[in-house]
């Protein structure tokens, strides 16, 4: 690939493409904590591998797989081709993607196709448009702009993204949260479709889980810890431009956050809300994870982006297969034959898991059985 940009954002979100794409943006020290849960084999399923249905419905839209693509890209030639293959892959598949911020277009309407591609070729599947928080309260948008970000994809949801880590580490950061919340509740009243906060790569604790409840939007993304690191993104990035002020700063920074599988749980622990499980989830084992702790679908972003990198259409295609497939034969090895039942599997965790639960007063049987399937 071949980057440049017209302006600033655009300039941005291309060097996090290519960055995301060239180096390695998964911290070692940092974990999703999938592997401290496992999933009790069952070798009697009683049931046939080719029978089972992974088919759900999320926000009154129906899923053939419990499968998300997070929001990534837009706003740029190259970013309108990475659209247009995740889009052709999740028609197919009966599945959902997010696209990525879509600020820059506020700014210059000639970027609009690079995000509306998106519907163009998944005419049926479930779209989330995307806006930063903290640019919902410093840029005032008002609702007339926010519905034209719903209108240009026709999504069925709009997500908020809170990443007050990456405004703090980024050289052009705008870390202002004053007002988030009040803003957040606002759009979730009035804006024609549901809107859903995410977290990119720190995930939500349940105080955090809560306060988002209470500001009536419609579901969450966790974007937990343990996948991609945008600290890590901005270090190579203050890196490439001699800043070793701030690649120091965001290099103290690649491990900070709530691992996903945890946040999983810090969430369900007080609300039933409609849940994206996502940060760091790369194979089919732990979509079952995610799924088994009370998420509704499993998010992934990075796999997905380099998938294309390498393959193209077929890349993302045989990327978002495996997924699917490795979560069918997890489901037959427990003896799962819909995605309810993960929600009723054995499953045991290790003590380091139990220890944080246990800290934070989240009772693991209490939230699998509550967690509507
Ligand atoms: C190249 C790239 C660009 C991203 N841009 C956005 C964005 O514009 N808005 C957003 O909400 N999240 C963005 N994200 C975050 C993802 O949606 C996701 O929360 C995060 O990458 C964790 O998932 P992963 O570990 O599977 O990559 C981006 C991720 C990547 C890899």
């Amino acid at each position: 690939m071949v980057y440049e940009a017209r302006d600033l954002i655009n300039q941005r979100k291309i060097e996090h493409l290519e960055i995301c794409i060239r180096e390695k943006v998964e911290p070692e020290g940092a974990s999703t904590w999938f592997e401290e849960i496992t999933l009790l084999h069952n070798p009697l399923p009683e049931i046939n591998l080719n029978e089972i249905n992974t088919s759900t419905v999320f926000l009154n839209h129906e899923f053939k797989a419990p499968i998300f693509v997070s929001g990534m890209t837009g706003g740029h030639p190259q970013a309108k081709k990475v659209n247009m293959a995740i889009a052709k892959v999740v028609e197919k598949l009966g599945i959902g993607m997010g696209v990525g911020s879509q600020r820059a277009v506020l700014k210059n309407k000639d970027l609009e196709d690079t995000f509306s591609v998106v519907r163009e070729y998944a005419p049926t599947a479930f779209i989330v448009g995307n806006i930063g928080a903290s640019q919902l309260v410093m840029e005032k948008y008002d609702l007339e702009m926010l519905e034209k970000l719903v209108e240009m994809v026709d999504a069925n949801a709009l997500a908020i993204h809170l990443n007050p880590l990456h405004e703090c580490v980024q050289i052009e950061g705008e870390p202002y949260y004053k007002g988030v919340l009040e803003r957040v509740k606002e759009l979730a009243e009035n804006l024609s479709v549901p809107v859903l906060l995410k977290e990119t790569g720190c995930g939500f604790s349940k105080e955090a889980a809560l306060k988002a409840a209470q500001a009536r939007i419609s579901g969450i993304e966790i974007g937990g810890a343990g996948g991609t690191s945008f600290a890590l993104v901005e270090y190579y990035r203050a890196l490439r431009k001699g800043n070793m002020y701030a690649a120091r700063i965001a290099g103290s920074f690649v491990t900070w956050g709530i691992p996903t599988a945890i946040s999983i749980c810090e969430v369900r622990s007080v609300t039933s809300i409609p849940l994206i499980a996502s940060g760091g989830i790369r194979n089919g084992i732990e979509v079952a994870k995610a799924l088994a702790l009370g998420a509704d679908l499993a998010g992934v972003a990075l796999p997905v982006l380099r998938s294309y990198s390498n393959g193209g259409v077929e890349g993302v295609e045989e990327y978002l297969r495996k997924l699917i497939d490795e979560l069918k034969i997890t489901m037959f090895l427990t003896g799962c034959s819909s995605l309810r039942d993960l929600r009723r599997i054995p499953l045991v965790v290790s003590s380091r898991f139990n220890e944080w639960l246990k800290q934070r007063k989240i009772d693991l049987d209490f939230i699998r059985n509550k967690s509507p399937a």
